[in-house]
């Protein structure tokens, strides 16, 4: 049996790995103490309070360290560091929109937040949940580390130790560094704002002893091509934190379906494998949802979920048995009119809402995971999701240790997203550059995808070649070989040609496999207009809009669907043009201010006329 890491359990129908990151799932269902609102904060560009003046590392105690003690005790104390309400910002929140002078601000800034809290049972654990920090948080608490996580869009715990934790006056402090190195992921390079902060939100969670971590409850993996049984059966698995005591048992209920099960428990992880009555499947028309209870004899945890199948069955995607047709649009995690990352209810909503307005039953959530609280809404809206990790352009394809970061967010996203019904792809990456190493990581990736989770196809954006376009472009990446849905990025007009070169061109893929478009558009500056040659008017998007949807067309039968860049234009450094750009991507189907450009409606016209042929 090959040692993956954390759990393994052979099932009756095999391995399942259950993760190694001690990741608690389905934390809103846990009692907890929200941390959200008003931390005082310092900012460190040079790492004062992290490194001492011949820059090593300052031991835990130390008074300079910025983890330690409040403001100066008294007038002789020479004390160069402190936290006052004066400097006080929001959490959860990027810092780039609260301060103008933090606009470009890329370093560490130092969060602090006192609390009261007293444990309900001597007996329980105590964990500090963050939804998200970009990039690095070491975390302490009372002024002891409780630990360091990187990786800015994932969600992490560490657990707070009995005797650490006071009834009154907790110090929690956060040094926060969003700082961009060559060794991380995503690395220097990407072609969004790099917004720094703890950018969602954060809580202090109350567990028993011995409570359940994590748990998968889904339809077991749909091969056959065919719907699901009308009894469907389910394959999952419950982990507990530690090694429960003898006798204990699992029980899964759904009261509304009067079913529970009883297992006995396993030695930290316990498989589920049975039949469920009749049930409604989910799907975009229908996303029912269903509350599932799973407990133990010392705790229990709730949540909603929706049982569906999704397979790539030769060169169809089959939701429920039945082809399916992607009508995406991809998203960054941003609000434009606010310039600032999305992390509120109100904020998914806008986005899934857009989306809903261009006819879309399917959002590509790019190029990292985003908010748990748009893939919960995407469940009860009935909007498929893929969901992807920042594996962007070059990262370090040679490096061990970049493959482990890697990994740890793409276990971060999937434990928790794994019960969603939306979400139907995970994403090992984007626009990855062609190699032999580079295949190999992406391939490793893609194999830790489908060990955590057999349940939802796998893929990646993969790149097109523009000086070898032709009439015919084929898109024999590779990496194709290993997903189970080929999925690439065309700019044709935008970087490769003007719009009417799709007059001429075909696409297809060697392999037998479901063909989606994950990428495709134009720059537009909302109300700038002019003739369609001219670049960056509405005009000319729209011109791009039109060819592309007469070429998409004359796809092959494999062409399963598109998520056209992109919903809102988006910040980003990488785009200075001072007259149509200004530090915005102007690919938006809306504009920065939230307005429709007019190629909103060409790609809205297309989603009409597929979704009457497709009856979707
Ligand atoms: C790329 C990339 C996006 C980028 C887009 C663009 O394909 O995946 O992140 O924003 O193209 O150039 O606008």
């Amino acid at each position: 049996m090959k040692k993956i890491f954390g759990v393994l359990v052979l099932s009756a129908w095999g391995l399942i790995a259950a993760g190694q990151v001690n990741l608690i799932s389905n934390i809103d269902a846990r009692k907890s103490l929200s941390l959200n609102g008003k931390w005082n904060y310092i900012v460190d560009p040079y790492e004062t309070g992290f490194y001492d003046y011949r820059y090593k590392e300052l031991n835990e105690k130390n008074p300079e360290a910025y983890w330690n003690t409040d403001i100066q005790a008294n007038r002789t104390e020479k004390k160069e560091h402190g936290y006052i309400d004066k400097y006080s910002i929001n959490v959860p929140g990027d810092w780039n929109h609260q301060q103008p002078e933090f606009t470009f601000y890329e370093g560490t800034i130092w969060y602090k937040k006192s609390f009261d809290y007293q444990k309900s049972d001597a007996g329980n654990k105590c964990y500090i949940y963050f939804g998200a920090v970009n990039y690095r948080a070491d975390v302490y608490l009372n002024g002891k580390k409780l630990g360091m996580h990187k990786g800015g869009f994932t969600p992490f715990n560490f657990e707070v130790p009995a005797a650490v934790l006071k009834d009154k006056g907790n110090f929690l402090v956060v040094k926060v560094d969003n700082k961009r190195h060559a060794d991380e992921v995503p690395t220097l390079n990407t072609d969004w704002w790099n917004y720094g902060g703890i950018t969602r939100d954060v809580k202090l969670v109350e567990v028993p002893g011995t409570f359940i971590q994590d748990f998968m409850v889904q339809l077991k993996k749909n091969t056959s091509g065919k719907a699901p049984d009308k009894s469907p059966e389910v394959e999952g698995w419950v982990k507990l934190n530690q090694a429960p005591a003898a006798g204990e048992t699992v029980t899964v209920e759904i009261p509304e379906l009067k079913f529970k099960k009883v297992v006995p428990a396993g030695a930290q992880v316990t498989a589920l494998n049975f039949k469920l009555p009749k049930v409604q499947l989910w799907s975009p028309a229908t996303p029912k949802l269903y509350t599932v209870t799973v407990s133990t004899k010392t705790d229990r945890t709730t949540d909603k979920i929706g049982f569906r199948t999704i397979e790539a069955h030769g060169i169809q995607v089959l939701l429920n048995g039945k082809p399916l047709f992607m009508r995406g649009i991809s998203i960054h995690g941003e609000i434009p009119q606010e310039v600032r990352r999305a992390y509120t209810q109100e904020d998914a909503a806008q986005l899934l809402r857009q989306s809903k307005e261009l006819n879309c039953n399917m959002v590509r959530l790019a190029h990292y995971p985003h908010d748990e609280k748009i893939t919960r809404l995407a469940d009860s809206l009935g909007m498929l999701v893929w969901s992807e990790i920042p594996v962007y352009w070059t990262i370090d394809f040679t490096s061990k240790e970049v493959l482990e970061k890697a990994k740890v967010q793409l276990e971060e996203m999937i434990t928790r997203d794994h019960n969603r019904a939306s979400v139907i792809i995970w994403s090992v990456g984007n626009e990855t550059p062609i190699s032999t190493t580079r295949t190999d990581f992406m391939h490793s990736l893609l194999t830790k995808a489908r060990e955590l989770d057999n349940t939802r196809m796998v893929s990646a954006a993969l790149e097109v070649n523009y000086s070898a376009l032709n009439d015919m472009n084929v898109i024999d990446d590779p990496l194709g070989e290993f997903v189970d849905l080929v999925a690439f990025n065309e700019y044709l007009g935008w970087y490769g040609g003007l719009p009417d070169k799709c007059r001429t061109t075909n696409w297809d893929t060697p392999y037998q496999k479901p063909l989606f478009i994950s990428e495709t558009g134009g720059d537009g500056k909302g109300g700038f207009h002019a003739d369609s040659l001219t670049r960056f008017s509405e005009e000319y998007m729209e011109w791009y809009y039109k060819e592309q949807v007469a070429m998409l067309k004359r796809m092959p039968a494999k062409y399963v669907g598109i998520s056209p860049w992109v919903l809102n234009d988006f910040r980003s450094p990488r785009r200075n043009n001072p007259l149509y750009q200004e530090g915005w991507n102007r690919k938006g189907l809306f504009d920065d201010k939230g307005n429709k450009k007019k190629a909103f409606y060409i790609l809205k016209a297309y989603y009409d006329q597929k979704q009457k042929e497709t009856k979707q």
